[in-house]
Order: C-alpha cells, then structure tokens, then sequence
C-alpha cells in the first residue's frame, strides 16, 4: 500500500478545487505520475493493487483500473501479469530521480534570467488597471464607444472578405488600415505619410520596444524628457540603453543639454505635441533645432504623439515628423487613447529605409496585428465614424476637464493647484503644502481614489512633489464622489 504521505498526496488531488472539472481516474493518474516525478515512488516500486488503493480513496475498482491503465500507456508503470503493477524504471530521464528529494522543488526558486530578461522583470513592466477608478490617468471613456457600429462593421468585414481574414496578415499591416492611417496623420497632423511607410503594430509600446531594440545596441544612449513617460523609460531599460534625461520646462524639453554635447546619445524620445506628464507643448525653434540635431549627426527622433486628437483650444501644433525633410523622424501613435486600450492597434511612421528592418523585426515579436481588428478599424475611419467619434469625446472630455478642474478649486485647494492642459485625459496637480506624495497617494488609495505620483516620473525621483488626475473615463458625478473623498482623506494625513 501506499505510505501515508503518498496517499494524503493522492487524496489532495482529488480535492483539490482546481482539479475539479477533470474526472477522478485521471485525477488519481496525474497524482501518482507526480509522484514518480518527484522521485517519492522510486523505480521498481509496487504500486498499491487496485482493490485496496479504491477502499482507501473511496472509488470504484474500475477507476484505480483506468488510472494504471493510462499510466502504462505513458510507460511511468509496467504491469507484470500476477504479480502487479511497478513503476519504470527511468533513471537517468525522470527529472525527480536526477536530485535528492528533500532539495526544493525547481519551480520554487528564482529562475536564472539573461541580464535582458532580468532587467525586464526589475522593471516592473507596464500593467494598466483592468478596470479604471478615479482618477487613474490616460484611459479614455469606453462606456460611451459605439460598440454596435463596431459590431456591424466587423461583421460585414467577416462577411465580405470572409475565411481569407482568418488567414495570416501582412506583418506590416493591412493595407486599407494603412492608407487610412496615412491619410489621418497627414490631415490631421500635418504628417509626411504613405501607406507604404506605416507599420501597424499592437501599440506605441510595441513601437518603442521596437525602437530601442532596432536603432540601438545595449550600452548605448538615449536622450529623454525629464520627467517622462514610464513606458518609453522601461523599454530603454529593457533593451539595455542609457537613458539620458533632459529637463524639460514651460516650451518642452531644453535643446541646449543636446546641443551642447550633440555626440552623447543616438536619439531622442519625445513627447511633443502634449508632454507626458507636464501637458506642455514643444516649442518651433526647438523642433527645428532638434531635427537639424538628428540630421547632422545621423541620430533618430522617437516621436510619440498618444493623445494629440484631443486638444481643447485649437488646433494641436503639427507633428515633428511632418516637419522633418532628413527623415530622421519615427512618428508612433496609437489608438489607444483615441479608442479603447483594449483594440490593442498602434503604428509607427517610418523613413523608408526602416520599413523593411522594422517589419521584419515585428514579425519576430508576434508576426502581425489581428487582421479582422486592422480591417474593422479601417473601415471604421474610412466611413468617417473615427473623426466623428474624436470629435464627440473632445466635446465631452474638454466638459469632464473643466469640471474637474472647478471641483479641485473648490474642494482640494489647501492641498495642490492644478496646472490646466490644453489637451490629454489628465491633468497635473501640484502639491502646495508640506504634505508628502507618497502620503497623499496612499491616503487616496485607501479610499479607492487612484493617483500617479508626479515625483517617480522624474529620472532622479525628486521632481515636484504632485499626482496626475486622469479625468476622461469618469462622469462629472464621479469625478465628484471622488474629490470630495479624497479630500476627507487628505484632512486626515499627518504631515510628519
Ligand atoms: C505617453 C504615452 N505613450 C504611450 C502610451 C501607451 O499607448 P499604447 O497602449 O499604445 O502602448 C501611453 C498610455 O498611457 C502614454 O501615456
């Protein structure tokens, strides 16, 4: 029979919840090839004869029967007509039979990572909340989406291309969605764009990974804005570069820090148009400094422009790219912000002599974006509904701004000012009395009000002490349950 130990491990999975929906002869066959793993049944030893081993565990004989049956089949047990059933001997294959039982198990240590792999996971990744509270920032409304036109044009893409979308796509992306991509940025961002120097991606994410990895070895630098965007900043750091960080003030980021030591770095990521987190917009001169940086010294412009269809007084400035006659400009956007997070569609504009090394690189990753979503996305800014659905959440959003801004006036003003963007889904607050940040964010927590401290987006971490306050994703009554929380909250904090 078997010892106590090896039973109680057998009867353990049979009760274990999570094994519920498999049936108990192969419940029963999983819990002794575990143990034979494991080494706790060595080779050669008998396994207990089936009519006792199902009194014990309280099955049928039948059972127990099936449960060796597949055991043998796999060749963990041989069965020796009269005399039972033993376990193969596999020594020198079975994993449990190579290390002394006592040792932990494998899967219970840290595993050895490449130097990439670890710094990948030190950074903590980007992981955005599934489902958003006030005030996470950057997450546009999806409540008001309109899913059944969404529906219905995914279904007449399905119906009209039929089993070809179900095939593999272009790894550079259909090519409806990248004459409509083009023909956006260039309207509407004063961009220099063909289908053909599109790649569509899953999101900016993808394209700054793609960047750091494609433009730039390990050990190499990068210019970026202080403070600046965690995902950008986590994707250098993934891909082994040196990010440089250049202050940024009230016109966007300083040019002199670059142009003073033009050699240093290879690129630069910006946030131009709407700078992630300050809300400033880069000024001309600075753009045109930039770019002539980056052609004579044959280095890359990242420009990522993630929220620029929603600018509130006017017109947003153009795009960099558009501006750019070296083509030294990689223009990334997403339809994130624009959309929903969870259509999972980016892109990047590339120079001509990247779309075919980016493409290929992409095709490494995740080998294309999902055709039907490309295709229903084409369809849905062809049909004009992107513009109007743009244009509807500008109005709505551009509302939200303004009664946020009002309820942080009247209820939060002991505590921060707000610093009023032009454009975006959030707003910056900065702290005006002695209060701690992380306090305050963790006082706000408490109550379920989400805040991104300003401070950590600083490459030294001392930046101005403030949070972001995302207001897109949330009705005017929302937003005022929350600030009138987080201000209760707030008056509690003892400021050491
Ligand atoms: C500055 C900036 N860039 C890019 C993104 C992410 O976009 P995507 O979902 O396409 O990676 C965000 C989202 O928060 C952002 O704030």
């Amino acid at each position: 029979m078997f010892k106590h130990s090896q039973l109680d491990s057998v009867k353990a999975w049979l009760a274990h919840p999570a094994h519920a929906a498999m049936p108990l002869h192969a419940r029963i066959q999983r819990a002794i090839r575990q143990l034979i793993l494991d080494g706790a049944l060595g080779p050669g030893k008998p396994l207990p004869a089936s009519r006792p081993l199902a009194a014990s565990l309280g099955v049928s004989r039948d059972t127990i029967e099936a449960a060796y049956a597949q055991l043998h089949a796999e060749g963990f047990i041989e069965r020796r007509v009269g005399s039972g059933s033993f376990v193969t001997d596999m020594t020198g294959f079975a994993p449990g039979h190579r290390r002394p039982r006592r040792e932990a198990p494998l899967r219970d240590q840290a595993p050895r990572l490449s130097q990439r792999g670890a710094a990948m996971f030190h950074s903590g990744g980007v992981r955005e909340m599934l489902v958003p509270r006030p005030f996470a920032p950057g997450v546009p409304d999806t409540r008001s989406f309109p899913l059944p036109l969404w529906e219905r044009l995914e279904r007449q893409v399905l119906k009209e291309v039929g089993t070809l979308a179900l095939q593999h796509g272009d790894p550079q992306g259909a090519e409806p969605l990248r004459r409509a991509i083009a023909d956006y940025v260039n309207l509407e961002r004063g961009a220099r764009a063909t289908a053909d120097r599109v790649l569509v991606l899953t999101s900016s994410q993808q394209a700054m990974m793609l960047c750091a990895t494609v433009l730039l070895d390990p050990g190499e630098r990068i210019f970026i804005e202080d403070p600046a965007y965690y995902g950008a900043r986590r994707a250098f750091d993934a891909a082994g570069l040196e990010s440089l960080p250049i202050r940024v003030d009230r016109q966007g980021v300083t040019v002199e820090p670059i142009l003073s030591d033009p050699q240093r770095a290879r690129a630069v990521f910006l946030t131009p148009s709407h700078q992630f987190p300050t809300g400033v917009t880069l000024a001309l001169d600075r753009r045109l400094a930039l770019i002539e940086w980056a052609a004579r010294h044959q280095a890359w412009i990242i420009e990522d422009d993630y929220d620029s269809e929603f600018h509130y007084a006017g017109k947003p400035t153009a795009c960099v790219q558009g501006l750019d006659p070296h083509d030294r400009t990689l223009y990334i956007g997403t339809f994130t912000k624009s959309l929903f997070p969870g259509l999972r569609i980016g892109y990047v504009v590339l120079p001509p002599p990247l779309v075919k090394p980016m493409t290929v690189a992409r095709s490494l990753l995740d080998g294309h974006t999902a055709s039907v979503a490309q295709l229903t996305l084409a369809r849905f800014m062809e049909g004009g509904h992107f513009g109007a659905h743009v244009r509807a959440m500008r109005s709505v959003y551009a509302q939200r701004l303004e009664i946020l801004t009002g309820l942080v006036r009247r209820h939060l003003s002991d505590f921060v000012a707000p610093r009023v963007p032009v454009g975006g889904l959030q707003m910056p607050c900065v702290l005006t009395c002695a209060m701690p940040e992380h306090l305050a964010i963790d006082a706000a927590r408490r109550v379920g009000v989400e805040l991104l401290g300003l401070s950590g987006l600083h490459a030294a971490g001392d930046g101005e002490a403030g949070f972001l306050m995302g207001f897109a994703a949330y009705t005017p009554a929302e937003m005022e349950v929350a600030v009138r929380k987080l201000a209760s909250a707030l008056q509690t904090v003892k400021v050491p």
